[in-house]
């Protein structure tokens, strides 16, 4: 027998698991429990045994290791023999995780795909209430939140919280774990929770927010109730509302009809006119830098604006000749709000010094206009943005590239390489080599200048500086070419 002690915690399975293996125990030979569950008769921890020479280093692949971290949440109590048995196969079936039809392979997905779904549900249901702080108390906002898994997510769904509400102190309890974040350090546990008593007046905003983008002429039950399955209801304070809302569908949908029928009140069009000017206030020359950059400010195609301070969206002339893209806003151009201002901004200016290239001249812009970062206490580490976020974003950089109309672009990096031309190759076989964009304008690859500032050996940072001059003074020699 070997108990474990985190219901969900893959590094205690993993360490229990590999000390069998290197042992040679057979995967029948242990029974695996976790600390809540009562013993059986012969309830007897099995001591891990002495290892064995030909298991002294056992190779695991990476794709067991993802799968495992998720299986290891799942509820079923079998889910740790499953995975041992698995791994213990692997050791002689190395291409064991690629047999569809293999009935442990096929559980263990099943039970990783279970989880992800749970793990999908919880991000969208949990709904957190505001805890009254004392009146002379001031901080950071505490709040708290219920919510019932069918699996043991809640260490593995943290850090999705803890992203998107980095600014405010939570809990999440739940019947399997409980997690918390303070500003500083998150916390979990697989100790069930306690349900607390949660009924305040968000409820009633949650109510009329829902009720309020209900649709009676797109309502799916089939779809809505696939969505949001009946089981998450009664902690959702909407959900109360949807019978209702169901039942009325057929007459609110008759009485739309009707009023669209109608004539719109004579005063309609004076209303519209209100709604524009505050919509749009100050109205600025369409299709200007500045509506463009206004609109962008209220961009949400993609998540990374809920953790940005701000847009940070592309300046320099609109006629000039050359637009550099970079990556994306770091740490300080977030909080300006433009873009190249911080370290690699910084050693950018200095080699446009050197060279005697004005950037005044030139339109500065990045791939992805929100800053992606991970928090990390009190600081916020730079994450790269995924291919999802760089192709979401490419529609304010076509918008940038169609107003500006460049002769020349130049890509500092991977990412806005693959922005401009949605391919990806090694930078070193692009980079320095002019080359024709789709709409005519030429394209000059060169490294990004965070790339430097990261190089640790100071001779090779000096030897890769030099090299961006070199590409910094083929830009300019391209840019008088063009003028
Ligand atoms: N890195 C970028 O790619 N862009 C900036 O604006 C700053 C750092």
């Amino acid at each position: 027998m070997c108990t474990l002690e985190g219901r969900g915690n893959v590094e205690e399975w993993r360490e229990a698991a590999r000390a069998f293996l290197l042992g040679g125990v057979l995967p029948d030979l242990i029974c695996w429990r976790t600390n809540g569950e009562t013993m059986g008769l012969f309830g007897v921890e099995t001591p891990f045994p002495p290892p064995l020479p030909e298991f002294s280093s056992p190779k695991v692949p990476p794709d067991f290791i993802k799968l495992a971290g998720a299986v290891i949440c799942h509820s079923d109590p079998g889910r740790f023999s499953l995975l041992y048995r698995l791994l213990f196969r692997l050791m002689h079936e190395r291409r064991l995780l690629d047999m569809m039809s293999d009935a442990d392979v096929v559980a263990a997905r099943q039970m990783a795909k279970s989880v992800g779904r749970d793990y999908h549900k919880m991000t969208a249901f949990v709904r957190f209430k505001e805890l009254p702080l004392p009146a002379e108390t001031a901080g950071r906002r505490k709040f708290i939140a219920w919510f019932e898994p069918d699996h043991f997510i809640v260490e593995r769904a943290a850090p999705f919280f803890q992203r998107r509400f980095n600014d405010m102190d939570w809990l999440i309890a739940t019947p399997k774990g409980a997690a918390s974040w303070d500003g500083v350090e998150l916390k979990s546990t697989s100790e069930p929770a306690e349900k607390p008593d949660l009924k305040d007046e968000t409820d009633d905003l949650w109510r009329t927010y829902y009720a309020s983008i209900f649709n009676p002429a797109r309502l799916k039950v089939k779809a809505m109730t696939s969505e949001m399955p009946k089981k998450y209801w009664k902690n959702l304070p909407e959900a109360d509302l949807i019978p209702g809302l169901i039942a009325n569908a057929e007459a609110s949908v008759m009485e739309m009809a009707a009023r669209a029928a109608s004539e719109p009140l004579p005063f309609h069009h004076r209303l519209q006119e209100v709604a524009a000017s505050v919509q749009h206030a100050p109205s600025l020359p369409v299709g200007s830098h500045a509506a463009l950059k206004e609109e962008a400010s209220r961009c949400t195609l993609c998540d990374l604006h809920c953790m940005a301070t701000q847009t940070v969206f592309g300046e320099g002339p609109v006629d000039a000749d050359v637009m550099i893209v970079g990556e994306q806003p770091g740490d300080q151009e977030d909080l300006a709000g433009k873009p190249f201002v911080g370290p690699a901004g910084q050693l950018f200016n200095d080699v446009l010094k050197q060279v005697g290239l004005d950037r005044q001249r030139l339109y500065v812009t990045n791939a992805v206009k929100h800053f992606k970062y991970e928090p990390r206490g009190k600081r916020r580490i730079h994450q790269k943005p995924n291919r999802g976020e760089i192709q979401q974003c490419r529609w304010w950089l076509k918008q940038e590239l169609d107003l500006v109309k460049p002769k020349l672009v130049v890509a500092m990096g991977a990412t806005a390489y693959f922005a401009l031309t949605d391919e990806q190759h090694k930078l070193a076989d692009v980079r320095s080599k002019p080359m024709v964009m789709q709409d005519g304008q030429t394209l000059f690859v060169t490294v990004h200048p965070s790339y430097l500032l990261r190089i640790p050996e100071p001779e090779k940072k000096a030897v890769e500086l030099l090299r961006f001059r070199e590409d910094v003074e083929s830009i300019q020699r391209l840019a008088r070419s063009f003028a």
